[in-house]
């Protein structure tokens, strides 16, 4: 891994670079002195001697060189970002902004002595340094560093983060992720969205987070559950924004479950056409699903998320640390989609699974969010706007959603599902030779799920006519084929209503 610093000079590039180099066992490299070594004068001299455009044009060489070994911790110059040869070189690394405000600069610049950059008064060069620089250093940092205390802490906070698991651009897993929701909210100031159930705990300890350096950031807590979904509650957040003089440089944070990660995002889609999202998901159906692949929305009356918008996510901070406080009904209820992705998705994942005795935690847990997680992601990187490959995330959903709203939404959407894939395993197992069909009801069964619906098949008949994956050319299913593996297929209505009488049978 190779770990490049970026930003203003004073913020601590070389001090906690290096510091940063030990803790890793890495290499540490300083353009600035590497540039000293070759051209044997320091920074300052070489870019008086070869004035701005020769003095660039050595940084770009050395930074290339710098750059092009492994395991190594690069500190760059102040003015490397830039040139945008430099800013791609940069691309390819995983590069870090290091911050602090103006007066922590200035005293560990020692009034910018021997730094021609910031002459003739800097205090004045710094403020335009920061206002110049900060598009290009947020254009190429992944994340941001605050580095007003000890240098020690700062080289900890990095040392975590780089811990953490990159699933994809943006999505970061890990316990202890949660934490750097500051690293991502940019410098201007934050709404963060949360419900009632967290309002105190997990939401509250995030604000301090937020509010770091000189960042405002405001808590509003939205009703709970689907209630948050709603264009009335999302007007009034619109106008809350507004009166607040939020800005474009400003960030939606949207800690809880999928409704509120589902509104957060459409609200950051729409505000100001488009604002800086972070999320923290804080539901099994949230860190598995909701809140990876850029979907957002609300409801209608006339329907579920019938309003939304593909908004991708600056960053999602996915930590099983905040699921603690999970009611344990919610959380088997999100099994069942952790369980759906090992069935139609990943194999290994589903393996895992069949080794539970009871509902997971620690390690065991975290493997089978992680791998349901990627499972997503993989779909969706292949499918971003859902034509194709993505509707694979709908196994076990067909009957699942007409259960669901039969039900009149007493049944939840893990329930359901659970008897959507119960049913769906059912009919492939008699119609596509899939031969695990009895692996997975054992498994549903364990975790306390349901595998069958107690009402009329006829009922459910209604709701799978009207819903949306019946294109005009009959319906589309999707079906397992063998662990780990599913398509979409097309079925006539004899096989749809086999599917919605499995979905009320009993398990034999
Ligand atoms: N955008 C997508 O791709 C996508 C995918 C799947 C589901 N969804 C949406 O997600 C929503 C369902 O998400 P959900 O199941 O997370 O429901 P939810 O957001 O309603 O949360 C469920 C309940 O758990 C509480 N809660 C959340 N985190 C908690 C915690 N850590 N400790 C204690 N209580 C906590 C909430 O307050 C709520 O009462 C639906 O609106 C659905 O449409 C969206
Ligand atoms: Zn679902």
């Amino acid at each position: 891994m190779i770990v490049a610093l970026v930003g203003l000079p004073g913020a601590g590039k070389t001090r906690i670079g290096r510091e940063l180099a030990d803790r890793l066992g890495f290499a540490f490299l300083d353009t600035d002195q590497m540039m000293q070594e070759r051209l044997g004068a320091p920074a300052a001299e070489l870019y008086e001697l070869l004035g701005e455009a020769g003095f660039r044009d050595e940084e770009t060489k050395t930074l290339r060189e710098a750059l092009s070994g492994r395991d190594r911790v690069v500190s760059t110059g102040g003015g490397t970002v830039l040139r945008p040869d430099n800013r791609r070189l940069l691309r390819g690394v995983r590069v870090l902004g290091l911050t602090a405000r103006d007066p922590h600069l200035l005293s560990r610049l020692r009034g910018g002595r021997g730094r021609p950059v910031l002459a003739p008064n800097p205090a004045d060069r710094l403020q335009v340094l920061r206002r110049d620089r900060l598009p290009l250093y947020e254009e190429v940092a992944e994340a941001w560093f605050w580095t007003e205390s000890a240098p020690t802490r700062s080289v900890e906070r990095i040392v975590d983060f780089l811990a953490l698991r990159r699933l994809a651009g943006g999505v970061y897993f890990g316990r202890g992720a949660r934490r750097f929701v500051g690293s991502f909210s940019g410098f201007g100031g934050s709404l963060l969205l949360t419900q009632p159930a967290l309002a105190d705990g997990w939401a509250r300890s995030l604000l301090e987070t937020l509010r770091y350096g000189e960042r405002q950031a405001t808590l509003e807590v939205v009703p709970d559950g689907e209630a948050a979904k709603d264009l009335r509650v999302y007007e009034g957040l619109l106008r809350r924004m507004a009166a607040l003089g939020m800005t474009r440089d400003e960030t939606v944070v949207a800690v809880g479950g999928g409704a509120v990660t589902d509104l957060g995002g459409f609200l950051a889609a729409s505000y100001m056409r488009g604002v800086p999202l972070v999320l923290v998901p804080t539901t099994v159906v949230g860190q598995a699903d909701a809140a990876l692949g850029g979907k957002t929305g609300i409801n209608l009356p006339e329907g579920k998320n019938l309003v939304g918008a593909f908004y991708p996510a600056r960053a999602t901070l996915v930590d099983p640390d905040t699921l603690r406080t999970l009611p344990l009904s919610q959380f088997r209820d999100g099994l069942a989609e952790v369980v759906k992705c090992g069935i139609g998705l990943d194999a290994e994942l589903f393996a895992a699974c069949v080794a539970w005795r009871r509902p997971p935690a620690g390690p065991g847990l975290d493997f089978a969010l992680e791998r349901a997680a990627r499972a997503k992601l993989q779909l969706v990187a292949a499918d971003p706007r859902e034509s194709g490959e993505r509707a694979k995330l709908n196994l076990g959903h067909t009957a699942g959603h007409a259960v669901e709203a039969a039900s009149g939404y007493q049944i939840s959407h893990g329930g359901a599902v659970a008897i959507g894939l119960s049913a769906v395993v059912r009919l492939a197992e008699r119609r596509y030779a899939f031969g695990q069909a009895r692996e997975v009801l054992g498994l549903l069964d364990r975790l306390g799920l349901p595998t069958h619906y107690e009402g009329d098949p006829d009922a459910l008949w209604d709701y799978l006519v009207h819903d949306k994956k019946h294109g005009s050319q009959g319906f589309r299913l999707v079906v397992p084929r063998r662990l780990g593996a599913c398509e979409l297929v097309r079925v006539d209505e004899e096989e749809m209503r086999e599917l919605a009488v499995l979905a009320c049978t009993p398990v034999g």
